[in-house]
C-alpha cells in the first residue's frame, strides 16, 4: 500500500509513465503528480509493470504496453490507467472496471492525423510509389514508358470502410474530393448509423463491390481475422485493402497469399499482428506497402494524444471525472 498521506496539503499522487512525452505534457503531469518515468529497455514487461505500479495511482501507457488482468490486479492503488491511444486493446478493461480502476484513451484528437494517413497509405499503394521509388533507388529504372507501373485511378472507384467512428467517417469525407463514392459496412451486432452521409451495405457487399477496402474497426474479439481468406476471395481482383486500425482485424498468412496468388491488386499496412514483427512472406512482397504504425505520428498530434491522457490521469487522481473514458 501507498504509504504516502492523501490528506497532505502538498500529496502529489504518485504516477507511473511508461515513455518521455513532450514536454508541454510532462510539465502538466509533474505540476500535479509525484512522476515516476520509465526509462528502461521496451517493450515494458508485464513483471516491470507490476512492479512499478506499486503504490501508483495513475499510469500513463502506450498501446505497446500489457495493462493485463494480472498487472492491474497487482496494483492495489491505481485508479485510473491513461492510454495514449485510442485504440485500448492492450488494455484488459473488464479487469479494471471490476477493480473500480478508470481506463481513458485518446479520441477525436487524432482523428485528422490518422484519415489523412489513410489516405496516404490509398495513393502510395494505387499509385505503386513504394515499388517505384524501390526500383528507383536500385538504379534499375529505365526511363518512362507508356505501360510502364500502372497503377488505379481513384475517380470513379467506391471506397468501402470497415468502422463508422470517427477515424472512419473521417475517412470518408474526404473521399468526394478525389471523385470516389463510399460505402459503410454495416456491423452485425449494431443498429444502423446515423448521419453517416453513405450507404450501409453488409461486410460481404461492400468486399465484392469496393475498389478500396480501408478498416477503421477496433480491435476485439469480434473483428479478430474479420479479414481472412474467405473475405479475401470475396474482394475484386483489381481492389486494395488498407489498414491503419489493429493488426489482427486481418489475418496476415491470408493476406500474404492473397497478394501472391493476385487475388487482390495491392495492401497498405500501418499495422501488424505481432508488431513490431511484420510476416516475411508481406515483407518479400511488391504489391504491399508496410508503414511502421505511423497513422497518428505528427508532431501536432502526438502532442495534442499525450496532454489529453495526461489531463485524464489528472483528474481521476484528484477526484474528478476524467474527459474521455472508454465506453463499457
Ligand atoms: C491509436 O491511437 O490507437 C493509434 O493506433 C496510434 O497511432
Amino acid at each position: 500500500m501507498d504509504t504516502a498521506n492523501p490528506t497532505d496539503i502538498d500529496f502529489r499522487p504518485p504516477v507511473l509513465l511508461t515513455r518521455r512525452i513532450p514536454s508541454s505534457a510532462l510539465t502538466k503531469l509533474e505540476a500535479g503528480s509525484n512522476v515516476e518515468l520509465y526509462d528502461g529497455p521496451l517493450p515494458l514487461t508485464r513483471d516491470e509493470l507490476t512492479r512499478r505500479l506499486q503504490g501508483k495511482h495513475g499510469l500513463v501507457c502506450v498501446l505497446t504496453d500489457p495493462v493485463s488482468k494480472d498487472v492491474l490486479e497487482a496494483a492495489e492503488d491505481l485508479q485510473v490507467v491513461a492510454n495514449i491511444a485510442v485504440g485500448y486493446d492492450n488494455i484488459d478493461v473488464a479487469a479494471a472496471r471490476a477493480r473500480g480502476i478508470v481506463v481513458t484513451n485518446t479520441p477525436d484528437v487524432l482523428t485528422d492525423a490518422v484519415a489523412e494517413f489513410t489516405w496516404a497509405l490509398i495513393f502510395a499503394v494505387t499509385r505503386r510509389i513504394g515499388e517505384g521509388e524501390r526500383l528507383v533507388r536500385r538504379r534499375e529504372w529505365k526511363g518512362w514508358a507508356l505501360d510502364f507501373m500502372l497503377g488505379m485511378e481513384l475517380r470513379g472507384k467506391q471506397l468501402g470502410i470497415i468502422g463508422r467512428g470517427r477515424i472512419g467517417r473521417a475517412v470518408a469525407a474526404r473521399a468526394p474530393a478525389f471523385g470516389m463514392s463510399v460505402v459503410f459496412g454495416k456491423a452485425a451486432t449494431k443498429p444502423p448509423a446515423s448521419n453517416l452521409g453513405a450507404p450501409e451495405v453488409s461486410i460481404d457487399e461492400l468486399l465484392i463491390g469496393s475498389d478500396v477496402v480501408s478498416i477503421h474497426t477496433p480491435l476485439t474479439t469480434a473483428t479478430r481475422h474479420l479479414i481472412d481468406r474467405r473475405a479475401l476471395a470475396r474482394m475484386k481482383r483489381s481492389a486494395y485493402l488498407i489498414n491503419t486500425a489493429r493488426g489482427p482485424v486481418v489475418d496476415e498468412e491470408a493476406l500474404a497469399w492473397a497478394l501472391k496468388e493476385r487475388l487482390i491488386s495491392g495492401a497498405a499496412l500501418d499495422v501488424y499482428e505481432r508488431e513490431p514483427e511484420v510476416l516475411p512472406a508481406l515483407l518479400d512482397l511488391e504489391n504491399v506497402v508496410l508503414a511502421p504504425h505511423l497513422g497518428s505520428a505528427t508532431r501536432e498530434t502526438r502532442t495534442a494524444m499525450a496532454e489529453l491522457a495526461v489531463n485524464n490521469a489528472l483528474a481521476v487522481i484528484h477526484g474528478h471525472a476524467p474527459l474521455t473514458p472508454v465506453a463499457s
